[in-house]
């Protein structure tokens, strides 16, 4: 072969790659600590493949930022090819004709049998897969500074009488007892745990997954506002505002005694290279150690046009269903895999925790899923609601009676 033909021949050979190697942007919201190394995890595992990973990150904890950009790059004719969309919202763009069918590469890999039946049909639009889960939250969780119950000689609470006798003993210490960002998707996710610690899980899914009026408007929600509210007394006035992996820091420096918040918060903890049982404890919100929120974190396709970006887009979706992948990500994220049967050997106890939780309520029926993280109700409906309880989290002089007529009122929104 001739120096020429040599020469012909890789220039040959770099431009099959080129058509190959597409570019996927992929929206997500993880800019945290433990978040950015997940999301690192995400874009190595698709340049392993040869393509070109371009961010496209919003921050805002809770994904509101992110969704309303979203929202005006898809009406722009401008969609990214990956996006991370949860719960019923998948079903939302679907019908919008925007969303890609991914059924090839889901029976190439066998979906079906490695994703738990209720997970499979979120991902799925009229029965065709359009997006891909990468793993599973659970919201219920209350972080605890083991340094800062030890300083007030404090129990870890197991339920709200003595999560207050906590709280109490936490202030006296001066140390700030609950760790809170004043963002209305934090109050929120509080709210949801009150809900299933105060009412228990058929309470919690007649009131915030059935939306049934009556439950709303009854005594046990009543109760759940007044601890909810009472729960506020015990937050710092600089709360307001705060980003939700701040009020984890206060908790890591044992500034604040607890934080209520998804597991994404041990994500921080384990970035700030923190211990399970040793610096902090992850023990079921008061009330709730027999039940779980769960909060499935997945990717959305969109239709494209570029015949190596489809590519790319595809390679990306079979990538973030591998064991290396689900292992890795979900270590650095906090989650568990949602890729059924995988080995946890390298994760921590309140993975475990969380897995075995996972398994046993969803056999008893006390699975739930969280409402504030979108997994519960339409978004709209989900945002209604998520107003009128910040409303009432941020006036105190609204009454509880006020709260429950305007959060019942919203949950009539379509
Ligand atoms: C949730 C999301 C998590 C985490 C959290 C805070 O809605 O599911 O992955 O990122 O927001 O940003």
């Amino acid at each position: 072969m001739t120096l020429i033909q040599r020469a012909a021949l890789a220039a040959i050979a770099t431009t099959t790659l080129a058509v190959k190697a597409g570019e996927v942007e992929v929206l997500h919201w993880w800019t945290a600590g433990g978040e950015a190394k997940a999301a690192a995890a995400l874009k190595a595992t698709l340049q392993a493949k040869g393509h070109t990973w371009k961010d496209f990150a919003v921050a805002g904890g809770g994904g509101d930022n992110a969704m309303t950009v979203l929202k005006s790059r898809v009406v722009s004719g401008n969609a990214p090819a990956a996006a991370q969309i949860k719960g019923p919202s998948l079903q939302e763009w679907a019908a919008e004709g925007v969303l890609a069918n991914i059924d090839d590469v889901a029976k190439a890999e066998k979906w079906d049998s490695l994703l738990p039946p209720a997970v499979a049909n979120v991902m799925k639009y009229k029965g065709n897969y359009i997006a891909a889960p990468v793993n599973v939250h659970r919201v219920n969780w209350l972080w605890v500074s083991n340094d800062a119950f030890k300083k007030a000689g404090a129990k870890v609470p197991t339920n709200w009488d003595e999560f207050f006798v906590a709280a109490e003993a936490l202030k006296k210490a001066g140390i700030i007892p609950v760790a809170h960002g004043g963002q209305n998707w934090q109050d929120f996710t509080v709210f949801e745990s009150v809900a299933l610690g105060v009412g228990g899980a058929d309470f919690y899914k007649k009131a915030l997954v059935q939306l049934d009026p009556a439950t709303l408007n009854g005594a046990t929600m009543s109760k759940v506002l007044d601890t909810f509210k009472k729960v506020k007394t015990y937050t710092d006035k600089n709360a307001p505002g705060r980003d939700w992996n701040l009020a984890t820091a206060m908790v890591i420096k044992g500034e604040a005694g607890m934080q209520m918040m998804g597991d994404w918060a041990k994500g921080e903890f384990v970035a700030a290279g923190k211990t399970p049982g040793k610096d902090f404890s992850c023990v079921a919100a008061p009330g709730t150690a027999k039940a779980f929120t769960f909060n499935v974190d997945s990717f959305a396709m969109f239709k494209l046009k570029n015949e190596a970006n489809i590519k790319a887009q595809k390679d990306l979706a079979a990538a973030i269903m591998s064991t290396d992948f689900q292992e890795v990500f979900n270590l650095n994220k906090g989650s568990i895999p949602v890729r059924l049967n995988m080995n946890l050997a390298k994760f921590d106890d309140c993975a475990k925790l969380s897995s075995k939780d996972f398994v046993e309520t969803a056999k008893s029926g006390s699975l739930v899923p969280s409402i504030a993280h979108q997994m519960a109700v339409p978004s709209a409906t989900t945002g209604a609601i998520q107003d009128a309880v910040s409303q009432f989290w941020n006036d105190d002089k609204m009454s509880t009676k006020d709260a429950q007529a305007k959060i019942a009122a919203a949950a009539r929104t379509k």
